[in-house]
């Protein structure tokens, strides 16, 4: 059942716990995802960036993910990652997104706000939930030999966290707290205390990004504090891509695709389904 990321949430933030968004830029991913949502019963957010679309084709990934979403009781949300535009966003929702993220981080506060606050109003009269965003999430999405590096800079001020929300009034927001897109040699250390700020001043979910990577103990406080949605990506690429490598090491002979994809598909299933576990959002579809 397709819904949007303003409902799960919504009841996530309630219930006390968080649901995973997972980005996924093929039919594989999406099945895996799919599949372990439905198998924990938990409701799940797709994730797609603007560089997945590029790759997918916006018209293909939106199909896959909304034919996924129809054919399941469990609720989906099919989300736009990191959206850098105006164009972008209503591109997605015209393709049947039901959320969109506007990552508005690199610009100034003022033209954060003005660009987050048009999208609000674009979509909230089309039922679609938004995603705003402050402070800057570094890194990228990918394996890295360096260690997390977190700019103090970067990290999302409480105050300007609540001065954002009371200017647009987005359904979620995304906030710097310490994490980095991508796995590194050293792990990240959430700002608890920032996160507990932010919660004090504004009572909406809140979104961590970079949660590959996070030990389990800080993502459970976090949640506690009030991460409701839980970006997750290079956790599930990686999966794909080492089982991918095996797979083609163990039959070199082999070049039927649908031979050689299950076994991607499995490991990112494991990823997704500790994740589901670990969030607390099992058994809440
Ligand atoms: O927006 C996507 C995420 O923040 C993913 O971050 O690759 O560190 O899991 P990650
Ligand atoms: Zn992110």
């Amino acid at each position: 059942m397709l819904v949007n990321v303003k409902q799960i949430t919504t009841k996530a933030k309630k219930g006390n716990y968080a649901v995973g968004a997972f980005n996924a830029p093929n039919l594989e991913v999406v099945k895996a995802i799919i599949e372990s949502a439905e198998k924990l019963k938990s409701p799940v957010i797709i994730d797609t960036s603007e560089k997945e679309i590029a790759y997918a084709g916006l018209e293909y990934i939106s199909a896959i993910v909304l034919a996924a979403a129809k054919k399941v009781k469990i609720p989906v949300a099919l989300n736009l990652d990191h959206g850098s535009s105006f164009e972008m966003v209503k591109k997605c929702i015209e393709a049947g997104y039901s959320s969109v993220h506007f990552d508005g981080s690199s610009k100034s506060l003022s033209e954060n706000i003005k660009i987050t606050k048009r999208i609000v109003d674009f979509a909230h009269k089309r039922g679609v939930s938004v995603e705003g965003e402050i402070g800057h999430i570094g890194g990228s999405s990918s394996l890295h030999t360096s260690k997390i590096n977190v700019d103090e800079d970067s990290l999302a001020d409480p105050e300007v966290v609540k001065e954002f929300f009371s200017k647009t009034r987005v359904d979620v927001i995304a906030v710097a707290v310490g994490s980095a897109h991508g796995m590194y040699k050293t792990v990240p250390m959430l700002d608890f205390d920032r996160i507990r700020k932010i919660e004090s001043l504004v009572k909406v979910p809140l979104v961590l990004h970079g949660g590959s990577g996070i030990p389990d103990l800080q993502v459970k406080k976090a949640i506690k504090l009030g991460m409701i949605k839980i970006n997750e990506n290079t956790e599930l690429r990686i999966a794909f891509s080492q089982a991918l490598r095996k797979t083609l090491a163990k039959n070199r002979d082999e070049v039927v695709p649908y031979n050689i994809l299950p076994a991607s598909i499995d490991a990112v299933k494991k990823v997704v389904e500790e994740k589901i576990k670990l969030f607390g959002s099992r058994n809440k579809a």
